[in-house]
């Protein structure tokens, strides 16, 4: 059987990334993007709402969010391992008991709302892009999401958020500009490089451990998932079904982050 042809996804992708980077997409494209990146128009879900009905419901997604979120089907898996982790370990630190989650580098800030239903955890997030940050801001409004969102630098956010207890929670994903190479992805090449966020939380945190949920794709190159994480615990690793050709498919990890 001859290959798939993903051509057309990613000449879709660079418009996204490109020309149509700010622009609130169509319901036509959103249900395009499902389709070319998930197999189906419904695969571009967030905040429980399926491509077909965004538009309708009134969320509104830029160009580079669709390519940049993390969609239900991938983050929810995510929140149940977490979940389960949280219930089987005991809490440590100065508020053990009430752990907040930390959505870094927020986009649509779907990653943060599904975390925070699944654990009932309060959820902050902060984004830099002021367009995304709008959009985002009127999405979670509609949806009803308690997300404290800011428009903010991360290390800003990171300064407002005393470590609370072992349980607290960061999201990692920064966008991944040249880190996305034919190789792989590098992430000591996205912006900012992984290990410098993990160094920025660590110092956050006063020695508390923590843990980090990440995502990547399904190519590492250079082993730098694991370099970026070193003297941290691998706790899980959550594969979603490959909708896309080898190195462009995402990727789950959850981590126990070491002072
Ligand atoms: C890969 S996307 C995150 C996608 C997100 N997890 C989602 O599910 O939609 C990265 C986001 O981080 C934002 N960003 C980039 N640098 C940042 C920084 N220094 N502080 C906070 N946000 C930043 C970008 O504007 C972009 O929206």
């Amino acid at each position: 059987m001859p290959a798939p042809d993903h051509s057309a996804y990613f000449a879709f992708r660079d418009q996204l990334l490109g020309p149509l980077r700010t622009t609130v997409l169509t319901s036509e494209q959103l249900c395009e993007a499902g389709r070319l990146i998930y197999g189906e128009p419904r695969g571009l879900s967030l905040y429980g709402i399926a491509a077909p009905d965004m538009t309708a419901k009134g969320i509104t997604l830029l160009g580079r969010t669709v390519i940049e979120c993390s969609v239900d089907a991938y983050t929810a898996p995510v929140a149940d391992a977490l979940a389960r982790l949280h219930t089987t370990t005991a809490p440590e630190g100065p508020h053990a008991d009430d752990p907040f989650i930390a959505d870094l580098f927020c986009g649509s800030g779907n990653f943060g709302h599904h975390l925070g239903k699944r654990l009932s955890r309060s959820v902050h997030a902060c984004e830099l892009d002021p367009a995304v940050h709008s959009a985002t801001r009127k999405n979670l409004d509609l949806v009803g999401s308690a997300i404290e969102l800011h428009l903010l630098d991360y290390r800003d956010l990171l300064g407002k958020l005393p470590a609370r207890s072992t349980h607290d929670t960061y999201v990692v994903e920064p966008p991944w500009g040249p880190a996305f190479t034919a190789a792989g992805l590098d992430l000591t090449r996205t912006a900012p490089p992984v290990p410098e966020i993990l160094d920025d939380i660590r110092r956050s945190r006063d020695g508390l451990p923590c843990h980090i949920a990440i995502k990547t794709n399904d190519r590492i190159a250079h082993d730098s998932l694991a370099r970026s994480f070193t003297g941290a615990r691998h706790l899980a690793a959550i594969t979603p079904e490959p909708s896309l050709p080898y190195g462009a498919n995402m990727d789950f990890h959850l981590y126990e982050l070491t002072g």
